[in-house]
């Protein structure tokens, strides 16, 4: 076991990966020891190898092949297990990202051992207590000893709940470091409308994968009957996640899907940065994937009811559109961007640096 400081970061979903690119990049970069610990929460090649093989991430050191499981029993499992690993190799920190059942267990099991918690992503809120992710994020924000909160307005939120001080940074948004290190490349590299046969500005890129969405049969059939009907105008492009993959299976409605829409498996980072830059509008339920179409100058049309990533609704590049409403292709399909694009609220590229270099004060690392 190495004798310096170090940290264990915890990983295990996909939006994870994307984040710790950079995060850990800049952490060798800052002279930090970092051991990588991957849940197993995702698993498929298509949802977790070709990220580690494409962005250049570190092998784990630890892989606990968790898998799927409901929420108590794949966070238990974990738990237990990132307890053993915490106890066995002594991190002086714990590092942390967004609102998993990934993110829960690390914070959890390592507050319990009074290791400190560095929090990535910290003081999202959707005010959305039926959200998995809204109970991840307040439980690990509260076990968190350092919040790297990426707007002003999640320090806000941190604030509201009584996090405030020397324990709040706002260090920007990973998020978009990770775009600004992929998007040349991928303009470069990838083949994606090629082989999707797409031309840029003539199609619309839907991801969906929320709870809210897939697990209730009528919502999830509005949203692909809209989503047809978008497609009479305009090629859809769909990269599945499994979970709504399965969701559609179980109600018979993936033939209908893949006979309306350009339905393909879930893409590496490189595709999906290409996909983001080339589409007309982006529609979606994912969080990464909202800031991302606005990284791209996009305009994104999010799927719920309400959204974290206010910032964004409030500057005109995201509508909130809720797939009850029956107003989903119209909205899609009326998306534009705002007249102006001079806000830069998540930063300015150098977030995995900053929380690096404050993370090495904390360790007393001196570059
Ligand atoms: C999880 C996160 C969500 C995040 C999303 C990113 C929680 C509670 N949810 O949701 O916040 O936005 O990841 O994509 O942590 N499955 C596979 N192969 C895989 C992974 C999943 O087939 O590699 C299927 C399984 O049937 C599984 C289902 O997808 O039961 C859901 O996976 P899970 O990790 O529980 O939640 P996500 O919906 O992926
Ligand atoms: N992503 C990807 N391929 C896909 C779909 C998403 O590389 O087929 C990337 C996306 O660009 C973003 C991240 O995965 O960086 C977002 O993950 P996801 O939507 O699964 O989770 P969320 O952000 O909603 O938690």
């Amino acid at each position: 076991m190495p004798e310096e400081p170090h940290i264990l970061s915890i990983v295990g979903a996909r939006p994870q990966f994307v984040k710790a690119a950079v995060v850990s990049k800049a952490l060798a970069e800052a002279g930090i020891h970092e051991a990588i610990l991957h849940t197993g929460q995702h698993y498929d090649a298509s949802m977790s190898d070709v990220f580690f093989e494409e962005l250049g991430i570190p092998n784990p050191t630890h892989h606990l092949g968790i898998g799927s499981g409901s929420h108590g029993q794949q966070t238990g499992r974990m738990l237990e297990q990132i307890e053993q690993v915490i106890l066995d190799t002594k991190p002086d920190r714990v590092l942390v990202y967004g609102d998993t059942n990934s993110t829960i267990a690390g914070a959890l099991a390592a507050a319990k051992l009074h290791v400190p918690v560095d929090h990535v992503e910290a003081g999202l809120r959707s005010f959305n207590r039926r959200m998995p992710e809204e109970l991840n994020r307040v439980t690990t924000d509260h076990l968190s000893s350092t919040l790297f909160a990426p707007t002003t307005i999640a320090v806000k939120n941190l604030e509201d709940e009584g996090i405030r001080g020397d324990r709040v940074v706002l260090s920007g948004d990973v998020m978009y470091d990770a775009t600004l290190a992929a998007a040349k490349i991928a303009d470069r590299e990838s083949t994606v409308l090629e082989r999707l046969d797409l031309s840029a500005k003539q199609f619309v890129l839907v991801t969906i994968h929320r709870a809210e969405n897939t697990d209730d049969p009528e919502v999830l059939k509005s949203i692909f009957h809209s989503l047809a009907e978008v497609a009479a105008t305009m090629p859809v492009v769909l990269p599945l996640h499994p979970r709504t993959r399965k969701a559609l299976e179980h109600i018979g409605l993936l033939q209908f899907a893949t006979e309306h829409l350009r339905v393909c498996e879930p893409l590496g980072y490189l595709d999906m940065t290409k996909l983001e830059a080339a589409a007309a509008v982006v529609a979606t339920d994912s969080g990464g994937v909202q800031k991302e179409a606005f990284f791209h100058g996009v305009p994104c049309v999010t799927l719920r009811t309400e959204t974290e990533w206010v910032e964004l609704v409030e500057l005109g590049w995201n509508t909130i559109c809720s797939p009850e409403t029956g107003d989903v292709a119209k909205t899609i399909l009326a998306a534009s961007p705002p007249a102006t694009n001079t806000d830069r609220p998540y930063g300015n590229g150098n977030a995995s640096r900053l929380i690096a270099g404050h993370i090495a004060g904390r360790l007393q690392i001196h570059g």
